[in-house]
């Protein structure tokens, strides 16, 4: 269903709730008409089973729009609106009837305490509904490796808002480790415009990754048969384990 259409039909329905408001009619009037409109909407839910459907997204233009998308929202909303935005303009429901705003609490590695780096969590969110589970698995399994491995950022905007000279590998899919690292390399401190652009920009490179895997499995060209952390060491770890056990890594309880 193209997203026009899903307008429309969103328009007459508000216009009908508008109507039944206006119109003098007795409660019980008013309670078969919202009732009716409840089934609808469940019957509407249930269509759509996951995985979503999916057509191939533009890297660039989700780089584009999960950049600026930082400056509104954050990262997770960013790299979210990078992903979906797209696919509610090609594919219309059930994407627009998901608003990525619902993804802003990841900032700051979730609400500021550092914990998973937020653009990892938009796109797993975005994963989960356009990619069958285990797919999923095995496309964030990289994408995580991928944050920690690579030298971020990449992606150069067409306008920045500030320089950003400096990039820096996590060694981690942990928000705290990426942007102290960087601060630290950088010399720039977390409330500075150019920690900012780097966290912008380190935004819209995890949701054009995304894309490209989704786009490999959507050509039927996504292999990846990486190992879980969990399957590796018997704990649920990133691989920097000498990082925060610099004496002496525990061994998991067998
Ligand atoms: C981001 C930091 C961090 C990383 C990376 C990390 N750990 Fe830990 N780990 C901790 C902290 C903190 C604790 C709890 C305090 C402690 O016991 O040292 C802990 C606890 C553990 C425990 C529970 C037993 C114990 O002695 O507390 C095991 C086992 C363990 N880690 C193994 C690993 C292994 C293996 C890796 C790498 C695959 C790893 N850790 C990576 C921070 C980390």
């Amino acid at each position: 269903m193209k997203a026009e259409k899903i307008l429309d039909e969103k328009m007459s329905r508000r216009s009908l709730l508008r109507a039944t408001g206006k119109l003098a009619i007795g409660a019980a009037g008013l309670a078969a008409v919202s009732g009716g409109l409840n089934i609808f909407s469940k019957a509407e839910a249930k269509e759509t089973p996951l995985p979503w459907p999916y057509e191939k997204i533009d890297p660039e233009e989700a780089g584009r729009i999960a950049y600026d998308g930082w400056y509104k929202a954050f990262c997770s909303y960013g790299v979210a609106s990078g992903i979906l935005v797209p696919l509610q303009k090609k594919i219309g429901e059930p994407y627009v009837s998901l608003p990525t705003e619902g993804l802003r609490l990841g900032e700051g590695g979730l609400v500021g305490w550092g914990t998973l780096c937020g653009s990892l969590l938009g796109a797993t969110v975005a994963v989960g509904f356009i990619a069958p589970y285990d797919v999923g698995k095995q496309i964030m399994n990289e994408m995580l490796q991928w944050y920690s491995d690579t030298q971020l950022p990449i992606y150069r905007p067409a306008n920045p808002k500030a320089t950003v000279a400096v990039q820096t590998i996590s060694n981690s899919p942990l928000c705290h480790l990426s942007v102290g690292k960087w601060t630290k390399a950088a010399n720039k401190s977390l409330g500075s415009p150019e920690r900012k652009d780097r966290c912008a920009r380190v935004t819209a490179d995890v949701a054009m990754k995304t894309v490209m895997l989704l786009n490999d499995w959507k050509d039927g060209k996504f292999k990846s048969d990486r190992k879980l952390p969990a399957a590796i060491y018997g704990i649920t770890a990133q691989h920097n384990c000498n990082e925060c056990h610099p004496n002496n890594i525990p061994t998991p309880v067998k």
